[in-house]
C-alpha cells in the first residue's frame, strides 16, 4: 500500500514546506473530503495527474482523521467514503493453461524475467543454465515477489506523482534450483552427508536471491526496463548490510563477519514488502531460518540457545546446502551458512553461531542510491517476516507498521514509531529511516472471541515478558526483538491461520490480513477460534484426496478504535473465506462465493490508491490447484462489521481402529469384531463475517501459467499500468533436461523454453484505469 488519508494537526507544517510526497497526500485528501461533503466528482485517476490539483494543504479534522467512530463488537458502521459503484471488468474462468488470462480489454506485457541483464555489457540470458554465476549479480533474480513503484523525478530522485519513469522495487524470494543449471543441483551423498560439488552453483545461488531496484520507463506507449541507468542495482545474499535498532551491537549478533554485532552479509528469502513515506523499501526476510546448517549435537549449545533454533526453526542441512561447498572462500561465502558452534572463542566471533540471529528483519533499501548499505531494522522485531505495511499517515501522530509471521500458528503484528510524524522528514532516506524504525513499540495482536481485539506490548519487563518466562527466560529488551516469537507466546497473542500480506484501506484505515491456509495437524477441529473458525475437508481431484483443516484460507480486518493506528484496540471481522463455489454453503463457502470468483488460498493483497477501495487479492494456492492455476481477483470491499454475526458448525469423521473384545449393549456384553469404526468430532464457533460481496464486488481478473503464484503488485499512481509478479512457473514437475517438453511451464517465452519467474504489466487497452 501506499499512504492513506492524512490530517494535519496544530502547528502542521505550512503549504510550502510540503514535499511532493505529501502534495500528493494532500491531493487526495482533498478528493476525500469533496467526497465526504457530497461535492465533487470521484475522480478516480486524478491523483496521477501532476501537481496542478494541490491548492492547499490538509485541514485539521475533529475525528481523528475520519474514521468512523466505532463500538465496543462490530457492527454496520456506515461506509464514510464511497466506493467505486461496481468492477469494470468482465470475470475470467479459471485455467490450467500454461499462459495468463486476462479480461477483454487488457494485455500483459512481460517486462522482467529471470536472468535479463541490468547492466551495460551483460549478455543476454541464454537460459539455459550456462549464464555465468557472476553475472547473476546484475541481472534479475528468480521468484519475483513483493514490488513497489517509486517514480523518479528528472533530478533522479523521487516523486511520487510520475507516472512513466519509476524505480520497480522487486524482491527475489527464492530459486527454482532445476533450471538455473544446465542439469539441476549438483549433490554428492545424502541426508546429512550431502555436498554441493560445484562451488559455482552455489554462488550463482545466492545471486539469484536477494532484491532488483530497476529503472522502468514507458516510451512510446510501451513500458521496458533500462538495462543501463545507473539507478539499477541488485541486492543479493552477499550485499553487507548493517544491523540498526536495539538489537544491533549486541552479544546475539556476533560473527565472524562482524565482531562487533554491528552488520551482517545479505537478506534472503525476501518475501513481501513494504514503503516507506520517505520513499524508502523495505523488504522482508521470511523463510531464512531454512537457508542455514545446524547439524552439531545439542550440548554444545546453551539452552536458550536451543530454544531459540527449535522456535525459528534453524536445524539440519539447510534447503540448498550452501554450507558445504568446499574449499571454501577467504571470505567464508559458504561457511558463513554454517550456524554450528565450530570456533573456541567465547563470544563467536570467531565462527557463524550466532548467524541466524542477523536474518529475520525487515530491512531498509534507498533505491535512490545505489552506493547506501541497507539496514535491518531490528526494533521490528525478528520474524518470518511476510510484510511490513505502512499505515495511515497524520501529521504530530506516530507511524505504524502492520506485520505478520508467516508460519502455522503465528501472529500478527503493529510497530508504532516512537517519533511522530513531521512532513519535513519525507526525504532523507536510511537517516530518516533511523529516526523512525530504530525505536518505537511492538505490539503482538489478541482477537477476542466478541470481535474485538487487543494489541499487546512486547517489551521486556511487561507482563510475562521477563526473566521468568519459562519457555524463554529473556535477557533484556534486545533479546525480546531477536526472540519476537516467544514474545508474542508470553504476551498470549491469538495464533492465526498463516499471516501473509495485510493492505490498508485508504478510505478508512482498516487493515485487512490474508491467512493464506493451514492443516489439521497444526490446528486440530478442537482448535478453531472466534478468528480462525472453519476446520473442512476439501476433497481434491478425481480421487478425492482429503485436505483437512483450514486449506483454503481465510482474510481477516481489523479497525483500530477511534482511528487511532497508535492505540491498543480494534474490532475486526472476516472480510473473505477461500472455498470452492461447489463446497457447502453454510460452513464452508461462507462467503457464497461463485464461479466467477472462488479462490483458495489468498496471499498478496494491495489497495490501489489511484482507486481508492479496489482492493487486489493473489492467489499461492495448492488446494484449489485441480481445478485453477493461481490467479489475481479484483475485489470492493465495505467495512469492518458490515456483515454480521454467524455460527460456523465444524465437523469432523475420521475412521479409526477397533480391536474388538466386548461392548455393553442394553443386553449385555455383548463381543464385537476387530475392524474399523468412524469417530466424529464437531465443534461450532461463533465469528463475524463481513457482507457478501457477489459477483460486482469480487471477480476474478487474471489467471496465471501452470504451477505459479501470482504475486507482488504496484501500480503506477495513475492507475494506468498495474504491475504483477509471476513467481516460479512450472516449479513443481520435475524436469527431464533432455526432454523440454517435459517441463512443467514454458512461459513466458514459449516453446520449449525453459520456465521464468518474471514481471508483467497490465494496460487497458483503451489507455484507461485499471479495473474500473
Ligand atoms: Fe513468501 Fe508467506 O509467502
Ligand atoms: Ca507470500
Ligand atoms: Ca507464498
Amino acid at each position: 500500500m501506499r499512504e492513506t488519508m492524512t490530517t494535519t494537526g496544530p502547528g502542521a507544517e505550512d503549504e510550502s514546506s510540503l514535499t511532493t510526497f505529501n502534495q500528493v497526500l494532500s491531493l487526495r485528501l482533498s478528493r476525500r473530503r469533496a467526497l465526504l461533503g457530497g461535492v465533487g466528482t470521484f475522480l478516480l485517476a486524478a491523483c496521477g495527474e501532476k501537481d496542478s490539483g494541490v491548492s492547499s494543504p490538509p485541514t485539521p479534522t475533529p475525528d481523528a482523521g475520519g474514521m468512523p467512530v466505532p463500538d465496543a463488537a462490530p457492527d454496520a458502521s456506515a461506509d464514510t467514503v464511497p466506493q467505486p459503484a461496481a468492477l469494470g471488468f468482465s470475470p475470467v474462468s479459471k485455467s490450467l493453461a500454461d499462459a495468463l488470462v486476462l479480461p477483454a480489454g487488457y494485455t500483459a506485457t512481460v517486462l522482467y524475467r529471470l536472468g535479463d541483464p541490468i547492466a551495460e555489457g551483460v549478455p543476454a540470458f541464454k537460459n539455459d543454465g550456462t549464464d555465468s554465476a557472476e553475472s547473476h549479480a546484475l541481472r534479475a533474480g528468480d521468484h519475483h515477489d513483493g514490488m513497489h513503484y517509486f517514480g523518479i523525478a528528472a533530478n533522479d530522485k523521487i516523486d511520487w506523482s510520475v507516472t512513466e519513469r519509476a524505480l520497480l522495487v522487486l524482491n527475489h524470494e527464492a530459486l527454482t534450483p532445476s533450471y538455473l543449471h544446465a542439469a539441476g543441483q549438483s549433490i554428492y551423498g545424502t541426508g546429512v552427508e550431502a555436498v554441493r560439488t560445484i562451488a559455482d552453483e552455489v554462488v550463482k545461488e545466492m545471486n539469484v536471491q536477494g532484491v532488483s531496484v530497476l529503472e522502468i520507463a514507458k516510451t512510446s506507449g510501451q513500458w521496458a526496463y533500462k538495462q543501463n541507468s545507473s539507478l539499477n542495482r541488485r541486492i543479493t545474499t552477499s550485499t553487507p548490510i548493517a544491523l540498526s535498532g536495539p538489537a544491533a551491537r549486541t552479544a546475539q549478533m556476533i560473527t565472524k563477519y562482524a565482531p562487533d554485532g554491528s552488520e551482517t552479509r545479505g537478506t534472503v528469502n525476501n518475501c513481501a514488502n513494504g514503503y516507506t513515506p520517505w520513499g524508502t523499501y523495505l523488504t522482508c526476510e521470511e523463510n531464512w531460518a531454512g537457508y542455514f546448517r545446524r547439524t552439531e549435537p545439542d550440548t554444545a549449545r546453551s539452552a536458550k540457545e536451543l530454544a531459540s533454533f527449535k522456535r525459528y526453526a534453524v536445524a539440519g542441512t539447510g534447503r540448498e546446502l550452501w554450507a558445504t561447498a568446499t574449499p571454501d572462500t577467504p571470505e567464508d561465502l559458504f561457511g558463513r551458512w554454517n550456524a554450528d558452534k565450530r570456533g573456541a572463542s567465547e563470544d563467536g566471533s570467531d565462527d557463524y553461531r550466532n548467524v541466524a540471529n542477523t536474518f529475520g528483519w525487515v530491512v531498509e533499501i534507498d533505491p535512490f542510491d545505489p552506493s547506501s548499505k541497507p539496514k535491518k531494522r531490528t526494533a521490528l522485531g525478528r520474524l518470518a517476516h511476510e510484510g511490513c505495511w505502512l499505515g495511515p499517515i497524520t501529521p504530530g501522530k506516530p507511524l505504524v507498521f502492520y506485520m505478520g509471521c508467516d508460519g502455522r500458528n503465528e501472529y500478527i503484528y503493529k510497530f508504532v514509531s516512537a517519533k511522530n510524524w513531521s512532513v519535513a522528514d519525507a526525504s532523507g532516506g536510511l537517516g530518516t529511516g533511523d529516526q523512525y524504525l530504530d525505536q518505537g513499540t511492538l505490539y503482538v495482536a489478541k482477537f477476542e472471541p466478541d470481535g474485538t481485539g487487543r494489541w499487546i506490548e512486547l517489551r521486556f519487563g511487561v507482563g510475562n515478558v521477563t526473566t521468568d518466562y519459562a519457555a524463554y527466560p529473556f535477557t533484556d529488551h534486545a533479546d525480546v526483538l531477536v526472540n519476537t516469537r516467544f514474545a508474542a507466546d508470553a504476551a498470549g497473542g491469538t495464533k492465526m491461520d498463516r499471516p501473509e500480506w495485510g493492505a490498508v484501506h485508504p478510505n478508512n484505515g482498516e487493515i485487512y490480513f490474508t491467512l493464506t491456509n493451514t492443516n489439521a495437524a497444526s490446528r486440530a477441529i478442537t482448535a478453531v477460534d472466534a478468528a480462525n473458525p472453519r476446520f473442512y475437508n476439501d476433497p481434491k481431484g478425481a480421487a478425492a484426496t482429503a485436505q483437512k483443516g483450514n486449506p483454503n484460507g481465510h482474510i481477516i480486518r481489523l479497525g483500530e478504535d477511534g482511528g487511532d493506528h497508535a492505540g491498543a484496540a480494534f474490532r475486526w471481522d472476516v472480510f473473505l473465506f477461500g472455498a470452492r463455489s461447489t463446497a457447502d454453503a453454510t460452513n464452508v463457502n461462507v462467503s457464497a462465493l461463485t464461479d466467477n470468483n472462488d479462490f483458495s488460498s489468498p496471499d498478496g493483497c494491495w489497495f490501489s490508491h489511484a482507486t481508492p477501495g479496489l482492493l487486489w487479492l493473489e492467489t499461492d494456492d495448492g488446494a484449489y490447484t485441480d481445478a485453477t492455476n493461481c490467479m489475481l481477483l479484483g475485489a470492493i470491499p465495505g467495512t469492518v462489521g458490515d456483515g454480521g454475526k454467524r455460527s460456523i458448525a465444524n465437523s469432523d469423521t475420521v475412521t479409526v481402529p477397533v480391536d474388538g473384545g466386548t461392548v455393553e449393549t442394553d443386553a449385555g456384553p455383548m463381543p464385537v469384531d476387530a475392524g474399523t469404526t468412524t469417530v466424529t468430532t464437531a465443534k461450532s464457533v461463533d465469528t463475524y463475517v463481513g457482507k457478501t460481496l457477489g459477483d460486482g464486488a469480487l471477480r476474478r481478473f487474471l489467471v496465471g501459467p501452470k504451477e505459479c503464484e501470482i504475486t507482488g503488485v504496484a501500480e503506477s499512481p495513475d492507475g494506468k499500468a498495474l504491475f504483477i509478479n509471476i513467481q516460479h512457473p512450472g516449479e513443481e514437475t520435475v524436469p527431464v533436461f533432455d526432454t523440454p517438453s517435459s517441463f512443467g511451464s514454458h512461459w513466458p517465452d514459449g516453446g520449449n523454453a525453459r520456465p521464468r519467474s518474471a514481471t508483467i504489466v497490465i494496460t487497458k487497452d483503451d489507455g484507461g484505469v485499471i479495473g474500473t
